[in-house]
């Protein structure tokens, strides 16, 4: 059986060690020679590395393990590159959710104002790890989850167009488990329909294996208690997220006839976000304290006993999601997932140019594309206001210019003027200095 090799860019990631504990979990059905974690910030990225090591170590001593800030030693001889790097890490994402918010906006890290600053932040730094890729390893493949995902995928078909890179997300498969386990099925059994852009979608079917709709038992659900369920080994247990699943039931009430993604709540009840937010303490305060006190003490531990023997890494559906998507490539699988895809009709009364979430079938020449037919009004004229925005952001980017960043604000659904976009503006611009190009 062939063997692979993977970089994973943005070593030092939260996520990183959940990967690796998920690769190693599959080890009979996508074998690994070789894992390199690859970060720019050497010293986050040595304790989660020198812990992974350990962990390598005990478990699959036959992979050639390493860590480097060197991209020619990370991207040679490479299969997969895994991306989610965050350019500014927590620090900056507490600034972008933080400014909004002192003008009563939404300050959330990939919708809204938040999102565009961060989008105006990624797009550099994922053109070069795609380049570097490109440059040592042309055959690869680019796994990329780093965010802002819509705006980052559509900078890629802009600027690197014949790329081979597939921007994805987790949250639907984190909203198929819960449908799954509403249900009492297993989350592989679900066949489903569904259209948006990333971080804006909808469910227009879902079905089980022998064809059943499960939709009314679903909806039946969702009124009540949106895709609020307790489940184990879950990357979003915090009670901010349980009040965003349980939230799903607002945005559910107002298009009956789909189940919708989490994010939506940003666009259809921005006030009453702001309104629960503490404009001193956002969500990036809460991870800081949160997974990252967690990961990279389970990563220290590990390091000082010199064992990782009942480590504290978890796997989750961020995990399993990339590696299966990787599999399916290497081995042809022809599973069905949702990608982050060119829309060219897919979504018929749709811009052919909009960067679309939908399934597709993934095999090892990359993905097909599965058909969503028309869309309804509601759904549309949202999305037509959405992919403008994140048009606009990579128009902005590519030009430098400040004329074009304010329209995009000034079109975010979660921006009530013109005016505050200004203001939010001046402050992002300001507080990303080295970050974002200059704008004219
Ligand atoms: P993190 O800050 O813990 O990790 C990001 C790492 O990227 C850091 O170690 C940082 O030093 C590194 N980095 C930053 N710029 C880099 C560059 N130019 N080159 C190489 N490395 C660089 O963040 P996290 O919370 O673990 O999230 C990681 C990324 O994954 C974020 O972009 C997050 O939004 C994304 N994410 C996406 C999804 C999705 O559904 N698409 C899900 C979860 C996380
Ligand atoms: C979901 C989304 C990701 C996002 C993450 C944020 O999984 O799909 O795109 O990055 O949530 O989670 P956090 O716990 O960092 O707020
Ligand atoms: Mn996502």
């Amino acid at each position: 059986m062939k063997q692979f090799s993977i970089t994973v860019a943005g070593g030092g990631s939260t996520f990183t060690p959940g990967i690796i504990m998920m690769l190693l979990d599959h080890q009979e059905s996508f074998p690994i020679r070789k894992l390199c974690l690859y970060d720019n910030d050497a010293d986050r990225q040595s304790v989660i590395a020198e812990a992974c090591g350990i962990l390598l170590k005990e478990r699959a001593p036959q992979i050639a393990f390493s860590y480097t800030t060197d991209p020619e030693a990370a991207f040679t001889d490479v299969d997969f590159v895994m991306a989610h790097i965050r350019v500014g890490k927590y620090a900056m994402r507490e600034k972008d959710e933080k400014i909004p918010m002192k003008y009563g906006v939404v300050g959330q890290e990939t919708c809204g104002p938040g999102g565009i600053a961060y989008g105006m932040r990624s797009i550099g730094g994922i053109l070069e790890i795609l380049d570097y890729m490109e440059t040592y390893s042309p055959k690869a493949w680019m796994l990329n989850y780093s965010n802002p995902a819509a705006i980052v995928a559509e900078a890629t078909r802009r600027l690197r167009p014949d790329s081979r890179i597939i921007n994805i997300c987790d949250m639907p498969l984190g909203i198929m488990v819960r449908m799954a386990r509403i249900l009492g099925i297993s989350e592989k059994d679900l066949d489903v329909s569904y259209f948006g852009l990333n971080h804006f979608g909808w469910w227009t079917a879902v079905k089980d294996r022998e064809g059943r709709d499960l939709m009314p038992q679903l909806k039946k659900y969702v009124k009540e208690n949106g895709y609020d369920i307790n489940i184990e080994e879950d990357q979003h247990a915090d009670q901010s997220w349980h009040e965003t699943f349980r939230k799903v039931r607002d945005v559910y009430a107002v298009d009956p006839d789909t189940l919708p993604n989490t994010y939506l709540k940003y666009y259809l009840y921005p006030d009453y976000v702001v309104e629960h937010t503490d404009p001193n303490y956002t969500r990036a305060n809460q991870v800081m304290d949160g997974r990252e006190k967690k990961v990279f003490s389970a990563a220290r531990d590990i390091i000082e006993k010199g064992t990782a023997e009942d480590c504290g890494f978890m796997k989750d559906d961020h995990a399993s999601y990339i590696v299966d998507l990787a599999r399916a490539l290497a081995f042809n699988t022809k599973e069905k997932m949702l990608l982050i895809v060119p829309n060219e009709g897919a979504i018929e009364n749709f811009d052919p140019t909009a960067m679309v979430e939908i399934p597709c079938i993934v095999g090892k020449d990359g993905y097909e594309k599965i058909a969503q037919g028309r869309i309804p009004q509601f759904q549309k004229g949202l999305m037509e206001q959405q992919v403008s925005v994140e048009k606009l952001v990579v128009e902005a980017w590519i030009e430098g210019s400040y004329q074009k960043l304010w329209q995009a604000l000034t079109l975010s659904k979660t921006v009530p003027s013109a005016g505050i976009a200004k203001k939010i503006l001046d402050d992002l611009i300001e507080a990303n200095k080295g970050y974002w190009p200059e704008l004219k």
